[in-house]
């Protein structure tokens, strides 16, 4: 029997690896406890989520475990050992401005679980291919040192940097920043991935995320701001910019495509090896024009404010270098744009709304 196993299950990655690897896997196991709910409040939950998922799929099979408690997971990798031949660790505390309220809780979930995760797959099926998310915040602050440019809606990086024509890639250093303490926890998460490829040859990527995104995630105000935003222009919510007077920058890459370049490595995996995972030149925009995007798609002018204090460590401008994982893997591609994105989430999560399971 081929197994894949996914934590963070009903949330939006893990949701769109349950989506796409039910279809080449005879069973998906997923593993989600619905903490996003504690973390964010109610528009949080990722209930519904599991429910839809647990509906359309037989072959998926959904575990309430937390990924902090060992002898929990030991149960689930015990009852299908070998036969596991894919993680996909997606489950987090994702948010960094939640993070430093608890920090035990959010270094508990994002380091601990994970080494829970690497450890039981090391002791139980060593020749899986692990797959890790993790973020740009492990680079802390650092983008925010380049050479920086202001234009009337965004800021961009000096046309004469190295960065300019595809964004940051992974030679940017992880050290001697201010990370968030989310971004720590996930730096240490991210370390001990790549450690349990090259010390113990178990073959695990890292996949440092820009913005991901797309019609299933639970959009709360601390995080998944593309569709948090969309959600508050369907439904009018109002809405706060916070800082850079609007204009920074993020790529976003949809969840699908994301869970292509999953597919492509799985097929072909390295160990310990890392990569920038976004919507790089391709997908990116401004908060000011994502707002501009969110009202011609929705139709209704938006309801926000402007706060000068940004986020304490927030990009100021950030676009991922796929280039080096095109390299690895050059028969992927994204195939979602900006547009395409919001526009399927507009209509999704329209739809999803009106019947208020969301
Ligand atoms: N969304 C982004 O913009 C973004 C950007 C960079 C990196 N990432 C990383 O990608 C991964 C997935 O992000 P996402 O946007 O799908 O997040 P998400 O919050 O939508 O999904 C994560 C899921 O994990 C579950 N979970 C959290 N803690 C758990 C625990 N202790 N035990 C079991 N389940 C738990 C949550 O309930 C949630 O359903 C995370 O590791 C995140 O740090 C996300």
């Amino acid at each position: 029997m081929n197994i894949a196993i996914v934590t963070g299950s009903s949330g939006l990655v893990g949701g769109e690896s349950v989506e796409f690897f039910t279809k080449k896997f005879d069973l998906v196991v997923g593993i989600d406890n619905n903490l996003r709910s504690y973390f964010f409040g109610a528009d949080g939950s990722t209930l519904w989520n599991k429910n839809r998922l647990e509906e359309k799929y037989t072959n998926f099979k959904s575990y309430d475990t937390d990924i902090r408690d060992y002898v929990g997971l030991e149960k689930i990798f015990k009852e299908f050992g070998s036969d596991i031949k894919l993680i996909i660790h997606a489950a987090a505390q994702p948010s960094h401005d939640w993070a430093a309220k608890e920090p035990l809780t959010d270094f508990g979930v994002n380091a601990t679980g994970t080494l829970n995760m690497l450890e039981l797959t090391r002791l139980n099926c060593a020749d899986a291919v692990f797959i890790f998310t993790s973020t740009n915040k492990v680079y802390g602050d650092t983008p925010n040192n380049l050479p920086l440019v202001e234009l009337e809606k965004r800021w961009e990086i000096a046309e004469d940097h190295a960065f300019f024509a595809h964004g940051i890639d992974e030679t940017m250093s992880i050290d001697q920043t201010k990370h968030s303490v989310f971004g720590a926890s996930k730096v240490a998460a991210d370390i001990m991935v790549q450690e349990y490829g090259k010390y113990f040859g178990i073959k695990t990527g890292v996949f440092r995320g820009g913005c991901l995104t797309g019609p299933n995630h639970s959009g709360a105000q601390l995080h998944g701001f593309l569709a948090y935003l969309m959600k508050c222009a369907i439904s009018g919510t109002h809405y706060t910019i916070f800082g850079y007077e609007g204009k920074q920058v993020r790529d976003n890459i949809h969840s699908s495509d994301l869970v292509n370049m999953f597919w492509h490595y799985y097929q072909n995996p390295r160990m310990g090896e890392v990569y920038n995972a976004g919507g790089g030149r391709f997908a990116n925009c401004s908060m000011l024009e994502a707002i501009e995007w969110c009202e011609k798609i929705s139709g209704k002018k938006m309801s926000y404010n402007y706060s000068e204090t940004n986020r304490i460590g927030d990009h100021i401008w950030y676009i991922s270098n796929v280039n080096k994982f095109k390299l690895h893997y050059p028969t992927w591609n994204w195939q979602y744009n900006l547009e395409a994105t919001l526009l399927e989430m507009h209509d999704k999560m329209n739809e999803r709304m009106i019947v208020k399971d969301c």
